[in-house]
């Protein structure tokens, strides 16, 4: 069977297996952004935005994701033209390895969509379904309200 969906704002049809996973059709098709970590809905590195709202993509059957619009990594910002979400985790020092980052990046963007202020509180609960292996998730959390100031300044607060 074919999947019909959009993929970072482009149209793609893909041909699936019947029970795929949408983890296993992204990465397939190319988008390597989207990490492969438990698939067990624990540890988040696998998270892409489905029609603006962050899911673990290896819970995600890819049939039924027919007509929505789904984000990964590659769909927010580049090196040579990084979201500014992006330049803040560089800022704050907050990739290390950076397996978890791709997901933890794409949840404070619905976080933020939503909500341009946080709290220090919100902005933890956004990071609360992404394992880091790396960090005391300090850093992050500052990432996420400094993605914050940088996003009420692009927009002239
Ligand atoms: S791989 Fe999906 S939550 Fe860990
Ligand atoms: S930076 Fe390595 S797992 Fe988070």
């Amino acid at each position: 069977m074919n999947l019909h969906l959009t993929i970072n704002g482009q149209a793609k049809d893909i041909p699936i297996e019947p029970g795929e996973i949408l983890l296993d059709v992204l990465r397939r098709a190319g988008y390597q952004g989207v990490k492969r970590g438990c698939e067990s809905g624990t540890c988040g590195s696998c998270v892409v935005l489905v029609d603006g709202a962050p899911y673990y993509s290896c819970l995600l059957f890819a049939a039924q994701q027919g007509g929505r619009s789904i984000m990964t990594i590659e769909g927010l910002g580049t090196p040579d033209n990084p979201h500014p979400i992006m330049t803040a985790f560089i800022e704050e020092g907050a990739i290390q390895c950076g397996y978890c980052v791709p997901g933890m990046i794409l949840s404070t963007k619905a976080l933020l969509d939503e909500n341009r202020d946080p709290s220090p509180e919100q902005a933890k609960e956004a990071l609360d379904g992404h394992l880091c292996r790396c960090t005391g998730y300090v850093k992050q959390i500052k990432a996420v309200l400094r993605a914050a100031e940088l996003l009420r300044a692009r927009v002239g607060g």
